[in-house]
């Protein structure tokens, strides 16, 4: 497409991952504290009015793929009628959500009927007793009666896992033997420092190799098939298996060098890096009462100056890597 934008490092730019709130009714060890936690007031959040004009401009730009990420998206008010508004956008060609599951069932039906591209749910165990301690909440059955209920319809899904030593390693080959009998894809995940304490204060255990280790120890005959060309998991399938295997390299970052992903925060800050503190204050830009073409404008300068990876984004940064997942949407 001509009205796509190519970053300073010939990266096309094309999707757009969108926070649209830090709330949560979990407390994922990997990325909340337990307790004290600030969650934004809700006029530093961005209204959905300014949400919608936000991706008026960048579909313009050439942004054709939204992610809806939170905290949980689902926990916002109204969620499902602004997601059904900007399905009428025809620059958007694939509308997604990453999802914890448990606030999902009732929506399912309007989500199949809005024709939503693809649900990400996040599942780090099958273990009831595991779900409580990695989430600190009780609702297992919740996200259970979902993964059913997708099954059920015709909405393509994922199944996200951050794996963490002490946690969930008895849980890898049980979620991996789901792809026995479902189409799906599982897809492994390593551990980022976003859980608002800057990480464990030690190095990464389980990376991908140690994951896909694992996994071929179990499964000797694991094949590597393609994954897409801007894809963040490198993907597997056991033979005669149904659905996929995938890991993603998240803290090792090995593919930053396709990557096609912008953030906004839920604070109304872009990211043009996970890794990066944020590189333009929209709210205030908006608040202030910048025109379109001027946001537009914006957009366009940040977007040439994108880092070339995690690692130099990282590098970029004044502060430590602390944030909360839940602010930044993943
Ligand atoms: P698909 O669109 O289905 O491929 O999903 P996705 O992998 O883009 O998004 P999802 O929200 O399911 O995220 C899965 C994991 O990948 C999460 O842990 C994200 O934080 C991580 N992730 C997504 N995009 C990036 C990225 O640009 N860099 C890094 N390091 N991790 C990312
Ligand atoms: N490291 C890796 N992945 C994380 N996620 C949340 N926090 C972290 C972290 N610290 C995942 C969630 C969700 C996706 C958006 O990011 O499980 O699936
Ligand atoms: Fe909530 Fe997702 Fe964070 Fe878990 S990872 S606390 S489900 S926002």
């Amino acid at each position: 497409d001509h009205s796509v934008i190519y970053d300073n490092h010939g990266r096309p730019i094309t999707y757009l991952r969108l926070s649209v709130t830090d709330r949560c009714n979990l407390r994922c060890k990997y990325c909340m504290p337990a307790k004290g936690i600030n969650f934004l007031p809700r006029e530093e959040i961005l209204s959905y009015e300014e949400l919608e004009r936000i991706i008026n401009i960048l579909t313009g730009l050439g942004i054709s793929k939204i992610r809806i990420t939170g905290g949980e998206p689902f926990v916002r008010k109204d969620l499902i009628d602004f997601i059904s508004t900007i399905s009428k956008n025809k620059k958007l060609k694939k509308i997604a959500i990453t999802t914890n599951g448990t606030l999902l069932a009732p929506y399912i039906s309007r989500l199949e009927e809005i024709g939503i591209t693809s649900v990400n749910l996040s599942l780090d165990t099958l273990d009831p007793d595991r779900f409580k301690s990695i989430t600190r909440r009780d609702q297992f059955d919740q996200v259970i009666e979902t993964f059913y209920l997708l099954k059920k319809s015709s909405i393509p899904f994922k199944i996200n896992t951050v794996v963490m030593e002490d946690e969930n390693i008895e849980d890898i080959i049980p979620l991996a033997e789901l792809t026995q009998q479902y189409d799906l894809s599982v897809r492994f995940i390593e551990e980022m420092p976003f859980n608002g304490k800057g990480g464990n204060g030690s190095k990464l255990t389980w990376t991908y190799d140690k994951i896909l280790n694992h996994l071929k120890d179990e499964y000797p005959n694991l094949k590597t098939i393609s994954s897409g060309p801007h894809s963040t998991s490198t993907n597997y399938k056991v033979p005669n298996y149904r659905g996929k295997l995938g890991i993603i390299a998240a803290y090792s970052r090995t593919f930053c060098g396709t990557c096609n992903r912008i953030r906004i925060d839920s604070q109304g800050t872009l990211k043009t890096c996970l890794y990066d503190s944020g590189v333009l204050n929209i709210k205030d830009i908006l608040r202030d009462g910048a025109s379109d073409e001027e946001i537009s404008n914006l957009f366009k300068h940040t977007f040439k100056q994108r880092p070339k990876d995690g690692f130099e984004a990282e590098k970029r940064r004044k502060e430590k890597l602390q944030e909360s997942m839940s602010v930044i949407g993943g």
